[in-house]
């Protein structure tokens, strides 16, 4: 693959990874993710964000560099909006290649290139306002956008293109193809980069929402042609598109979220999974969308993307030795770390020898906002009784979600 052409003089470099490796080791990317990195030449050349020696990365970017042409050797500066190592891993290797090279970052990710990669020397500190004049009519404007991801991040503006670079920012999951732009995309296309967008969302920047406020915000006034983040597709016809979403997908955080529900289940011998079906029903007759997740048999990655969009939530496990069935206790730690916050929640299960999965549960999510409808639980295999006992509040939960987001 050459580099793209986005502009005359700007340029998009980019690897796929798609060795099934997870990205930051423990999220699932069956269908892969791109790195993208952004050539910027005026009468100096600047290299916008960088790759890890992951999958061949590094090689695939100098050959498509090659095809403009241009060598690492050739580039002036290399602007790190983000220092997380998917950007920066190879950063070590690349200064070898061009030791001439400056780099520009915010003040904390001067402190991070020097953390991760011991870089000390011919590095500066930028900060929001800042201008690099590349010469020919190409000038690079940061802004720092604070927690969008890591604390250092910054992006990075092309005032004659009126592009912005985000990085991490407005990225998706997903390889990218022959079709780079979001005018190139078909209904199906977008439809897989939404659902991507919403899981890497959901994975990698949820707990960061409130930031992600205050960067549309502080973004709001810029004329904005383009937007070419670091992960994922180049939106041209449309940015204003992935800003809404984004902005939707930071707002569920606090609610209102969508008149969904996510159902998380574990279930050992049945007794548990016989019951589920009954909730299903309930919440069905009440044409609530429901999503379903069974653990430990699904990674947590996609059950965190629905959850993070529903309003309801239905936890469906046994009480095992006193406590919560153990893939739940997981689900629940993820779910804390990544702010699922604000939910209207339902848990049923069934028990054996002794209970205890509900105080267990109740203890463990005290801190998430969660309004919580009456539990069931029984003892044993469920009875009539417990059936629509379930079906009942599966229906009162469906109730409760559409109230909340109408
Ligand atoms: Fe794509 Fe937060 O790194």
């Amino acid at each position: 693959m050459k580099a793209i052409k986005i502009v005359n003089g700007i340029y998009r470099v980019g690897a796929n990874i798609e060795n099934g490796d997870m990205f930051e080791g423990m999220w699932p990317i069956p269908h892969g993710v791109s790195l993208n990195c952004y050539v910027v030449k005026g009468e100096k050349t600047a290299l916008i964000d960088l790759v890890r020696d992951w999958n061949d990365a590094p090689l695939t970017i100098k050959e498509q560099l090659e095809s403009i042409p241009l060598s690492f050797k050739e580039i002036d500066y290399l602007v790190l909006n983000h220092l997380e190592p998917d950007h920066t891993g190879w950063l070590h290797d690349f200064i070898e290649e061009n030791p001439r090279i400056e780099i520009l970052a915010t003040k904390k990710g001067v402190e991070l290139a020097k953390v991760f990669s011991g870089i000390t020397e011919n590095i500066r500190a930028v900060k929001s306002g800042d201008i690099l004049d590349l010469g020919d009519g190409k000038e690079l404007v940061f802004e720092e956008v604070p927690n969008v991801h890591w604390p250092e991040t910054m992006v990075t503006y092309e005032k004659s293109s009126r592009i912005l670079f985000s990085c991490d920012a407005f990225g998706s999951y997903g390889s990218i193809g022959a079709a780079v732009f979001d005018d190139e995309l078909s209904e199906e296309d977008h439809e897989f980069f939404y659902k991507e967008s919403l899981r890497y969302y959901a994975n990698i920047v949820s707990t960061f929402s409130t930031f992600v406020l205050k960067a549309i915000d502080k973004l709001k006034d810029l004329e904005i042609a383009m937007i070419a983040p670091s992960h994922g597709i180049i939106w041209r016809e449309n940015p204003a598109r992935i800003v809404s979403l984004y902005k939707d997908f930071a707002t569920y955080m606090n609610g209102p979220a969508l008149p969904e529900i996510t159902v998380i289940w574990g279930s050992m011998y049945g007794h548990t999974e016989q019951v589920l079906h009954s909730v299903i029903k309930g919440i069905r007759s009440e044409n609530v969308p429901v999503h379903i997740h069974r653990v430990p048999n699904e990674d947590v990655s996609w059950a965190l993307a629905d959850a993070w969009k529903s309003a309801g939530l239905v936890f469906g496990m046994p009480t095992y030795e006193y406590k919560m069935f153990p893939p739940i206790v997981y689900v629940l730690d993820v779910f804390g770390i990544k702010h699922i916050w604000n939910k209207k929640v339902f848990r049923f299960g069934s028990w054996g020898w002794s209970g205890g999965a509900q105080k267990d549960f109740e203890a463990r999510t005290e801190k998430l906002k969660w309004e919580f409808i009456d539990p069931v639980e029984w003892n044993g295999t469920a009875d009539k009784e417990v059936h629509e006992r379930a079906y009942q509040r599966g229906k009162e939960l469906a109730k409760l979600v559409k109230t909340e987001s109408s």
